[in-house]
Parts: structure tokens; C-alpha cells; sequence
């Protein structure tokens, strides 16, 4: 590994290069399987669904089982916040996990929708429109990243009022694109 680091110059030619279909370069080769390999490290360890990418480059299939997975800790996290301010289950520190949760998802988010996995392929339930709305699509995504990260931040403070206010906010954006693009 510390022999790698050491040829940074190879890397020039950019990360997108190491992904294509290999060419019949010889040597290069090589070189190209190697960075391709350190690029997928990288990804696996910045993401929090990594297997996510993974899954990507298998099958639409997998895509869809993994990002239903996802999701699903989202609305669980949802329901154990809600169980804290309606009912007070639970503790703040509760709180904080499920927030932390759902705001993992929403930066995950904008990775899991390929083409190909529409309603028709698996068990899909993601309508045709995201593919041919995709600026609207993501708009949504970004107004969920941005109320779930206020939902830690309130979260942090603990005052159950105000999370249960925010935590309206959260779901209203996650209603926004289910009404949309949700069958
Ligand atoms: C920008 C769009 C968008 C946002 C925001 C969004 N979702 Fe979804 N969600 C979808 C789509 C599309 C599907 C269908 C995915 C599929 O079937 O492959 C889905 C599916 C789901 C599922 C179903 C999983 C299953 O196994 O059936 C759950 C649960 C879910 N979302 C929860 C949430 C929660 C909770 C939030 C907010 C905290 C949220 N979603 C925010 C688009 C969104």
C-alpha cells in the first residue's frame, strides 16, 4: 500500500478513466486494476452504504432490495422519534441515534436511483417520472437533506417540542416525493 501512495503521478489521467471497461493497453493495465481497486476502498469507507455501490454494479435487483432496506431504517427512525414525543418512549439519546439514522440516508439518498429500476424491474415501487423529472427529483432530495440535518441539530437539544415540530418538517418531505414518485 505505502509503494502505491508513492506513484500519485499515475493518477493524472483522472478516477473516471479506472472504471471503463479495460482496454488491451498492456502494462497500463496493471496500473488501472490497481487504482480501480484503492477508488472502491475509498468509496466503501466514505459511504455509509457502501454495499449499496457494490449492489449497483451487480443488478437493478439488488439496487432496489438494498435502497428499500435503507429506507426502511429511515421510517423506523421516524417511528421511534414519533414514539418519543407523542408518547415518550424512549430517551433523547433515542432521539439522537434515530436523527443521526435518517440523516445518513438522506446524504446516501442521491446514489441509489440508476436507470433501470423503475416499477416493472423487482420489486420496485419508484415511479417512471423520477427518470423524467430528475431536476424535481432531486430538489426533493436536497429539501429532505436539509430537514434531516436540522433534525440532528434539534435533536442535540433535546427539547421535545421542537423535535416534534422538526421531525414534521422531515416528514413532509418525505411525503412531497412518496406523493410524487412512490407508487
Ligand atoms: C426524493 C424522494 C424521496 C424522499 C425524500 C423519501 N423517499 Fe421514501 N421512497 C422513495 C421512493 C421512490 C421509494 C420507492 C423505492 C423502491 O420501491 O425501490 C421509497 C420507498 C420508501 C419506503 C418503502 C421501503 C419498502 O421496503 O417498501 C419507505 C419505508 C420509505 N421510502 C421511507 C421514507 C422516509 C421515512 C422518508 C423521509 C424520512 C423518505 N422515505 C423520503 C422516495 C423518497
Amino acid at each position: 500500500m505505502a509503494s502505491s501512495m508513492g506513484r500519485r503521478p499515475c493518477v493524472t489521467p483522472g478516477p473516471g478513466r479506472h472504471w471503463r471497461p479495460r482496454r488491451s493497453d498492456g502494462g497500463l493495465r496493471v496500473m488501472k486494476h490497481r487504482f480501480g481497486a484503492i477508488a472502491a476502498g475509498i468509496i466503501a469507507a466514505t459511504s455509509l452504504t457502501g454495499f449499496i455501490v457494490s449492489a449497483q454494479a451487480q443488478d437493478p435487483t439488488a439496487v432496489i432490495e438494498a435502497r428499500k432496506a435503507e429506507l426502511k431504517k429511515a421510517g423506523g427512525g421516524m417511528k421511534a422519534i414519533s414514539g418519543f414525543v407523542k408518547d415518550g418512549n424512549g430517551t433523547v439519546a433515542d432521539v439522537q441515534a434515530a436523527a443521526a439514522t435518517i440523516e445518513a440516508v438522506s446524504k446516501a439518498f442521491p446514489d441509489w436511483w440508476p436507470a433501470g429500476t423503475a416499477i416493472g424491474v423487482g420489486k420496485s415501487e419508484a415511479k417512471p417520472e423520477i427518470w423524467t423529472n430528475m431536476a424535481d427529483f432531486k430538489a426533493k432530495t436536497t429539501a429532505f437533506q436539509t430537514e434531516a440535518a436540522a433534525l440532528v441539530t434539534v435533536a442535540a437539544g433535546g427539547d421535545k417540542a421542537a423535535i416534534g415540530a422538526q421531525l414534521g418538517k422531515v416528514g413532509g418531505t418525505c411525503k412531497a416525493c412518496h406523493d410524487a414518485y412512490k407508487s
